[in-house]
This record gives structure tokens, sequence and C-alpha cells, in this order.
């Protein structure tokens, strides 16, 4: 009997300890029994469910309907095989996690720790991850769809921007006349507007002017473009082979004619004619050329009957053709029947906002052909050719680039490598105009330092560097000239 109490009291310091224990940790954590009831519940139980609920009255009903719910789900559990623990319910709005742990009772009866957690923060910080990631997933999925947006639009501006290259480049090989000033601008309409009729054109132009090349723009806009061109240079071929050589001739017309001959004008026919250089035709050709012009027909030399031609004749002079009727040199009809159109080019100096984009093109024209890096132009090289008269226009020009390319150490042309033309001198007075429109604008220091420079490399050109000479040439002190030589940047070496 002794022993059993000892048992007895044993056995309950053992519950007592284990109450303890189960108190001590802050879980909430029950004691279940066989019968499905709550045999404990400690007192991280007691104060989680006193927490969750302002009344005590009410807790006790809530916590009973939870444990009530938690117990039946045990029960469906064991049937059911639901899957690993913890499982997770819901109390009030606080989702719990729970697990049951059956163990045997120190007096033999079966019971089950019922070990609860509140999971809710972390479910909250879950939800709110999942929310952010679900926020990135469709911040990501636009900016994806932004990217992929502005890819294609990059795409586009790519093949724009390769379409536009192509368009440039096109232009700048199709349209070989160059110049976006006025009076260039108003000789492409021209050309375009006359190009298409059958009317005979007279371009006249100063030397180097681009006459050629708009006799060439004027064929190729007509409708003849795919017909004969011939051009003639009428001042290099003597008159009486002249006449031979676009009449043609009859069997016996002059000593050599064996056989009846066509002459150009003839096998051109539907083409076009360029008579370049018309204002230095004798008379006899000027006869001529007037029947063309008026009846369209020709005779051949030696021959008696007229023969119908159709060309189209576009001539050209730097001559002033109405100075040279009134001189009684060239035919007031001729002169009107060539001069029904009449296109005249300005020259480059009244012009000179073309020089960059001429520049430009012959830069482009001449690094090809020199297979040079050239590709820079600085702004004084670019002033001091506008400052120039251009007395032979854009010819001159084009050699003026032609050799800066040529001569140029790196990509950049340097005032150094410009060059002009030297031209046989008319006399004072064209030195006077020249130099006055020259340098139309530009300061008078600059200007007289161009004329200095010049004068200078002039004298040693002549005495092949000699200094002495040079200075006593020009009266000037030794001292002085090598004062000159160094401002100026002038080499000595260079003239030797
Ligand atoms: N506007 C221009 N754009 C590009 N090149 C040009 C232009 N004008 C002239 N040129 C070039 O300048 C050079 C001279 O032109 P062109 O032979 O047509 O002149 P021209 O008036 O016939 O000269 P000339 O009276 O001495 O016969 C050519 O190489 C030509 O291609
Ligand atoms: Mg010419």
């Amino acid at each position: 009997m002794k022993k059993i109490t000892a048992t007895e009291k044993e056995l309950s310091r053992l519950v007592t300890n284990q109450k303890a224990f189960l108190d001590a940790i802050p879980q909430p954590v029950l004691i279940i029994n066989g019968t499905k009831s709550i045999e404990f519940m400690n007192s991280g139980a007691k104060k989680f469910f006193a927490n969750k609920i302002a009344t005590s009255k009410e807790c006790e009903q809530k916590s009973s309907e939870f444990f009530c719910r938690l117990l039946s789900s045990f029960s469906s559990m064991e049937k059911d095989n639901p899957g690993q623990p913890p499982y997770q319910t819901y109390f009030e709005n606080y989702h719990m996690e729970y697990v049951f742990a059956p163990f045997l009772g120190y007096r033999g009866s079966e019971l089950q720790w019922l070990i609860l957690r509140d999971i809710s923060e972390r479910k909250k910080q879950e939800d709110e991850l999942s929310v952010f990631h679900n926020n990135i997933e469709l911040i990501l999925s636009q900016k994806i769809n932004k990217l992929k947006e502005s890819e294609k639009i990059r795409q586009q501006l790519s093949e724009q921007l390769i379409y536009l290259k192509s368009q440039i480049a096109d232009l700048s090989s199709d349209d070989p006349m160059i110049g976006s000033s006025k009076p260039m601008s108003e000789l492409r309409e021209m050309i375009s507007q006359v190009a298409q009729s059958d009317a005979t054109i007279l371009i006249t132009g100063e030397s180097g002017t681009g006459k050629e090349l708009v006799a060439n723009l004027i064929r190729e806009s007509s409708s003849r473009q795919k017909k004969p061109f011939l051009k003639i240079n009428c001042n290099t071929i003597n008159d009486s082979l002249l006449e031979s050589d676009l009449f043609g001739y009859e069997r016996g017309a002059f000593t050599g004619a064996q056989t009846k001959t066509k002459g150009k004008f003839e096998v051109v026919t539907d083409g076009t004619i360029f008579l370049d250089e018309i204002g230095d035709i004798s008379e006899r050709m000027q006869a001529a050329l007037l029947r063309v012009l008026q009846n369209g027909e020709i005779f051949r030399v030696g021959g008696n009957s007229p023969i119908s031609i159709d060309v189209r004749i576009i001539a050209a002079t730097n001559k002033n053709l109405a100075e040279a009727v009134e001189q009684g040199r060239f035919r007031l009809d001729l002169f009107y029947r060539l001069n029904i159109i009449n296109i005249s080019i300005p020259p480059l100096r009244e012009r000179k906002e073309d020089i960059e984009d001429l520049v430009a093109h012959f830069i482009r024209k001449y690094r090809l052909a020199f297979k040079k890096e050239v590709d820079f132009v600085p702004r004084p090289v670019i002033d001091k050719l506008k400052r120039h008269h251009w007395p032979g226009n854009v010819r001159e020009l084009e050699n003026v680039i032609q050799r800066a390319v040529l001569m140029a150490k790196s990509n950049i042309i340097t005032e150094q490598e410009i060059f002009f033309d030297t031209l046989p001198q008319n006399g004072d007075q064209d030195n006077r105009i020249s130099l006055s429109s020259d340098y139309d604008g530009a300061p008078l220091k600059s200007v007289l330092a161009e004329v200095e420079k010049e004068i200078i490399s002039n004298s040693l050109k002549k005495h092949h560097g000699n200094v002495a000479e040079s200075a006593k040439e020009l009266k000037v002190g030794k001292t002085a000239f090598y004062d000159k030589l160094k401002r100026f940047g002038i080499s000595t070496k260079d003239h030797r």
C-alpha cells in the first residue's frame, strides 16, 4: 500500500513536472486524451486564446469550437491520411499551424500533444512576398514588352537609316551637279523645264562653270536619252573638215572623197548633238548650221539635194555671242536660232555658298581616286577658298582640291596644301578686278597678309628660295624679311 502511494506520488510529480515543462513553452500546447477531450492546456495556449478574444466567455466558446474542429479534423485525418504534418488551419483571422503527437501517459492512457503555432505573421510576409513577386513579374513583363517595343522601333529606325543613307548615296552619285545656291536651284529648275522639249539650247558661261555638265544633264533628262549623243568641239577641227565631218560628202566632192559618206548629223539622227565652243565657227559653217536649225535639213558637201535630219542641238560657248554679232563675227539669224533658250551659268564667284558642297564632292571623288583618308576641311581653309576669285570657276576648284587631297599628310586639308591655279596675267586691270572682288568682305589685315604672302612666295620662287635676292627685289630689310617668312609660315626650301 505504502509502495502504491509512493508511486502515485511519483506519478503526480512527473505529471506536474511535465505540465511545468509545457507551461514553460511559449507556444500553445495541449494534451488531448483518448476520448478527444482536452486534458491540459499550457499557459502559452491560454494566453494565446485570451489575447485573441476580448471576453473570457466568448473566448471559452470560440476556443472550444476551434478545438472541436481540430479534434474532428484529427479523427478524419486518421482515416483520410491528409499528408505530412504540420497541418494548417484558421482561428478567427489567425493562421495556425499544428501537429498531433501521440504518447503514452504516465498512467498508461493514450494521449496526444497538440502543438499549435501562430504563423499569421509568416503567412502575411509570404503573401506580401508573393504579391511582390507577382508585381515584379508584372513589372518585368511590362518592361520586357517595352523593350521588345523599343527593339522593334530601333529595328525600324535602323532600316530607315540604311534607306536614307542609300538615298543620300544615290543622291550624291545620281546628281552630278552640286550646289544648292539660288542660282543653282534656278538652273536645275530651268534644265528640268527645257530638257523634255526638242528646242535648241545655247549654254553660256565662263570657262569651267559646267557647260558640258549641263549639256549632259539636259540630254539625260530628255526623251532622246537613249539615242546617240555626239559632242563636237568646234574650235579643234578645221573648218572644211568640220563641215564634211558633220554633213558628210558626196563622192568626188573633194580630193580623197572616194565614196559617198554620211556626216555625223545623219548618223546621229534622232539623237542629240552638242556643239561646244560654237562662238568659234566660220561664216560658212554658220550658214550651214542655220539651214539645219531653220529647215531641219543638211546638204552633203558636194551635194545638191537636201537631206532631212532630226537632231536636237545643244550649243555652248564662253564667248559673248551678242558682242560677236555686234562686231559682225557671228550671224544674227543664227544667234537667234541658237538662242531660243539660253541657259546662262553664273561664275563660281557669284555663288560662293556652293563652294563648301563642291569641296566635299571633290574630296569624296579624289580621296577615292587617290586612296587617301582625307575627310575634313577646317573652317579657315574654306574661308580662304571663299575669298578666292575663281577665274577658272569649278574646274579650278576641282584642280585645287585634287592637288590638296594628293598632298594631304593626314585626314585634314591644311592651308599649306591649297595652291590656286596660276593663270596667265592679262594686265593690271584684270588683276585689280580680281583683288577687289576676291577679298570681298574680308578683314583688311588678312587681305593684306594674303597679298604680302603671295608676293613674297612669287619672289622666292623667282629667286629659287634665295632670301637675300628676294629681300633686295622687294626692298625689304633682311631681318624684316625673315620676320615675314616666319609670320606667314613660308619655307624657303619649298621655293628652291
Ligand atoms: N555644279 C557642279 N557640280 C559638280 N561638278 C561640276 C559642277 N560644275 C562643273 N563641274 C566640274 O567642273 C569641271 C568643268 O566643267 P565643264 O567641263 O562642264 O565646264 P565648261 O563650262 O564646259 O568649261 P569650258 O568652257 O572650259 O569648256 C568638270 O569636271 C565638271 O564635272
Ligand atoms: Mg566645255
